[in-house]
C-alpha cells in the first residue's frame, strides 16, 4: 500500500492532508524520515507520526449511554448530533445503528460498519429492543395483552407486531418491541389513549446497557457484547 494511503487509514486525513504531513517530516518509516507519498509500504513497515506508532483505524463498535438533548441524524439545526460525543479518529465515518428520539435516552449502537448495522436494525432479523417506559396516565393491566396482540398505529395500516409489557408501577412498564418503526413506543401507548412521559431503552438482543456507562460516555463494545447483540 501507498504512504500517503496507509496514514488516511490510520488518521482518517485526505490524502493532501497526509501529503503535507509526509512534507513536514513528521513520518517516518521504520525511523527514517519518509519523503514519497507515493513510496510503498510493506506489512513489516513500521510509520510513526510525530514519534508515534500508527496503525489502520479498522471498523469501530461502539456502546453509548445516550444522553437527552442529542439527535441521532444530522439534519437538525437546533439539537447537537450523538457524534459530537465522540472523541474518534474519521468520527464522520461513524452512524448510529437506528435512531432514539432527541428526549430518548440508554443504549445506543454506533458503528462505521454499514453490514453490521444493518443486520441489526433490518425487521428480517427480529432484534428485540427493550424500554422502560414512563407514562402520563396510569398503564392498564389489559394493555399487557393489547400489545402481546398488536395495535394499530396511527397512519399505519398494518398492527405492531407482538410486543411484550412488563408493568413496573402504575406509570411504569418494561416494553419489548422486535421491529423499529417510526416513534414506536410512544405511538403504540398513544394507541392506547396513554402518553410516554420518558424513554430509556435498556437492552438491544441480548445485549444489556453496560452499568459502566454514566449518560453522554461510550467505549467500544467487548468481543462477548458483540456477540450477545445477536443473541435475543
Ligand atoms: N420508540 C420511540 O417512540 N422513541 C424512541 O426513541 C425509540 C423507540
Amino acid at each position: 500500500m501507498r504512504l500517503d494511503k496507509y496514514i488516511c487509514d490510520c488518521t482518517g486525513l485526505t490524502r493532501n492532508q497526509a501529503g503535507k504531513l509526509i512534507r513536514q517530516r513528521a513520518i517516518t518509516v521504520n525511523g527514517n524520515v519518509a519523503k514519497q507519498a507515493a513510496m510503498k509500504l510493506s506489512a513489516a513497515d513500521e510509520v510513526q507520526l510525530d514519534g508515534e506508532s500508527i496503525s489502520p483505524i479498522g471498523l469501530r463498535y461502539l456502546v453509548m449511554n445516550k444522553p437527552a438533548g442529542y439527535v441521532c441524524g444530522l439534519d437538525d439545526p437546533h439539537h447537537p448530533a450523538v457524534f459530537s460525543l465522540l472523541d474518534e479518529p474519521a468520527a464522520e465515518k461513524i452512524h448510529s445503528v437506528g435512531r432514539l428520539d432527541v428526549d430518548t435516552t440508554g443504549l445506543l449502537l454506533l458503528t462505521d460498519d454499514g453490514q453490521w448495522s444493518h443486520r441489526i436494525s433490518s425487521p428480517r432479523h427480529h432484534i428485540a429492543k427493550t424500554y422502560r417506559v414512563w407514562t402520563a396516565d396510569s398503564i392498564s393491566a389489559a394493555a399487557v395483552t393489547q400489545f402481546e396482540q398488536g395495535v394499530v398505529l396511527r397512519d399505519e395500516p398494518s398492527p405492531t407486531k407482538p410486543a411484550q409489557l412488563e408493568l413496573v408501577d402504575s406509570h411504569e412498564a418494561l416494553l419489548t418491541i422486535h421491529e423499529g418503526r417510526y416513534h414506536q413506543v410512544k405511538r403504540m401507548f398513544a394507541a392506547l389513549g396513554n402518553r410516554v412521559e420518558q424513554l430509556h431503552r435498556e437492552r438491544i438482543g441480548g445485549l444489556q446497557l453496560p452499568t459502566d456507562l454514566d449518560l453522554g460516555a461510550y467505549r467500544p463494545l467487548h468481543a462477548d457484547e458483540l456477540l450477545a447483540v445477536f443473541a435475543n
